[in-house]
């Protein structure tokens, strides 16, 4: 990815200590006020995706691949097509099953590592200092990659500080670029924060057009740790390629429900992982950055929240 220049991230960092009133107004922030999140508008060479200057300086690319549930054949074919239209930030973990065929996937694009931005994850039952060692190396040995962009605590669960002090030791030896979590609250955050040398630079949580995350949104915010979105369109739960409200939104400016759901997670500084098994559906999912949800749009969308996990099967 080109580099980008240091005072947008700056410029992010100072707004977020300078203001607590921040998040209550993000929803609303038009395209101009996205460089405060750190959004570069300088566009990387290789795609038209923005980035964000995450809280150690590292850049994230706006719009990832998520790869749940492609594996074999499938998810092989899936991530060389991602990143042939474009994507560069690929989101598996160990659970998925996938991580060879992510990383065989990420072999048949063609593409340089440097140009990607690869994100897996520690499964609960490595949770430990030891485990998490050796459960980092399986991950880097099935993708055949030599460092992760991004590595993340999955779930909130078993030995979460030993966990973290093995993580900070494989970001420290340049293993890892940056080291986050998933599935955190606030509440846990705080807790991790208490003893961790290293801040958490993302928190990929659940949030999506009817989970806006309210109170987890604002922590966020304050914090400096970027939100991440897993699963962007509730993974088609509850009609969200058919709700009324999305459509007629996008209706105004050419897009469909998944283009206007995305550029809603765009527009709140979120970075959004999609998943498709479609060529189409994943050039579709790139094409956000030419229109502007107004605060009209952002006000009728925060209406969907019905503010309850899409997934109470995973609680
Ligand atoms: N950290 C965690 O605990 C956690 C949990 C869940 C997920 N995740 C991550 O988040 C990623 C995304 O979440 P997800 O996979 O649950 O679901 P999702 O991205 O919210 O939705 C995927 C579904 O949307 C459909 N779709 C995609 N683009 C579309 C479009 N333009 N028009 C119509 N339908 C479209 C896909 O079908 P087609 O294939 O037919 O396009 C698929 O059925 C995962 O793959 C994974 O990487 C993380």
């Amino acid at each position: 990815m080109e580099k980008k220049n240091e005072p947008q991230g700056m410029k992010r960092r100072k707004f977020l200590q300078k203001t607590s009133a921040f998040a209550a107004t993000a929803i609303f922030l038009p395209v101009e006020g996205l460089e405060l999140f750190g959004l570069n508008k300088a566009i990387s060479q290789s795609s038209s995706i923005p980035t964000i200057t995450l809280n150690n300086g590292i850049e994230m690319p706006m719009i990832g691949f998520g790869t749940n549930t492609l594996r074999d054949t499938i998810g092989v074919q899936s991530v060389s097509d991602a990143i042939s239209v474009g994507y560069r930030l690929i989101d598996t973990a160990h659970i998925y099953g996938n991580e060879a065929s992510v990383g065989e996937g990420i072999k048949q694009s063609g593409i340089d590592r440097e140009e990607l931005f690869v994100t897996s994850k520690l499964w609960v039952d490595d949770a430990g200092y030891e485990s998490t060692k050796k459960a980092f190396q399986t991950s880097l040995d099935k993708l055949g990659l030599s460092y992760l962009d991004l590595y993340l605590i999955h779930r909130p669960r078993g030995d979460v500080k030993g966990t973290w002090k093995a993580m900070e030791e494989l970001y420290e030896e340049g293993k890892i670029k940056a080291i986050g979590v998933s599935n955190f609250s606030p509440e846990q955050l705080e807790e991790l924060m208490g003893y961790a040398k290293i801040k958490p630079a993302i928190n990929q949580i659940e949030t999506h057009v009817f989970f806006q995350q309210g109170n987890s949104y604002e922590y966020h915010k304050k914090s400096g740790i970027q939100m991440e979105a897993w699963s962007p369109f509730a993974a088609g739960r509850n009609d969200v390629f058919n709700n009324q409200v999305l459509a007629d939104i996008g209706k105004k400016y050419g897009k469909s429900n998944a283009q206007v759901s995305l550029r809603w997670h765009y527009q709140r500084g979120i970075v959004a992982i999609p998943r498709s098994r479609q060529k189409a559906h994943m050039i579709e999912n790139l094409d956000i950055f030419d229109f502007e949800l107004s605060m009209s749009d952002m006000k009728a969308i925060a209406k969907l929240d019905l503010n309850i996990t899409q997934f109470p099967e995973w609680e």
